[in-house]
């Protein structure tokens, strides 16, 4: 089995997932910024793994456009977020990042990360401050106070064995 994995994560809980998989699978794992060090020649399957910020798989453009070299092997992503996996957002946002002529070459995978407050840069602390404001301002609706409740503190919901569908299909 030979499988590369390439990773972008800015608080660590992709990168977590990322090096679990590498010891599972004993394949190569690259950070994003050595994604052009990686001969993709070598290898039979590609798992790409990015955290989402506002509804955007980050750095997805970048796999999307390697999909030329990537024809006739295995391409899978993974995703984490701060909502839990059986979240409707989930689908959203799969819905969203991926047109149904990329979800037939790409094959997404949702992982719960977490909140790390303290690893964010300024912007996105700024930016999570804001999101808090606007649900606090819509705490009449049970949905917005249970998200608020959620994302109050830092958490880490990262579950080792959620990879195990990701690796299945890596492994086919
Ligand atoms: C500014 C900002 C926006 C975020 N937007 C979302 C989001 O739309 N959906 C979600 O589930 N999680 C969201 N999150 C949580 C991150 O996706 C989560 O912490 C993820 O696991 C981060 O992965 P990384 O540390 O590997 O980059 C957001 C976090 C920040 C800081």
């Amino acid at each position: 089995m030979n499988t590369v994995i390439i990773y972008s994560s800015k608080t660590g809980f992709t990168k977590k997932y990322a090096q679990w998989l590498k010891e599972d699978l004993s394949c190569d794992c690259f950070p994003y910024e050595e994604r052009n060090t990686v001969d993709f020649e070598k290898y039979r399957a590609v798992a790409f793994g990015s955290g989402c910020y506002i509804g955007k798989i980050n750095k997805l453009g970048w796999l999307k456009k390697q999909m030329p070299k990537l024809r006739g092997k295995r391409v899978a992503v993974f995703f984490t977020g701060a909502m839990p996996p059986d979240a409707p957002d989930v689908r959203r946002l799969e819905r969203e990042n991926f047109t149904p002529g990329e979800l037939e070459l790409i094959k997404p995978f949702y992982l719960q990360g977490g909140l790390n407050y303290a690893a964010m840069n300024p912007i996105d602390r700024l930016l999570m401050a804001g999101f808090r404001k606007m649900l606090k301002s819509h705490a009449d609706s049970s949905k917005e106070r249970v998200m608020l409740q959620n994302i109050q503190e830092s958490f880490d919901s990262t579950k080792h064995e959620s990879l195990a569908p990701l690796e299945e299909y890596l492994k086919q």
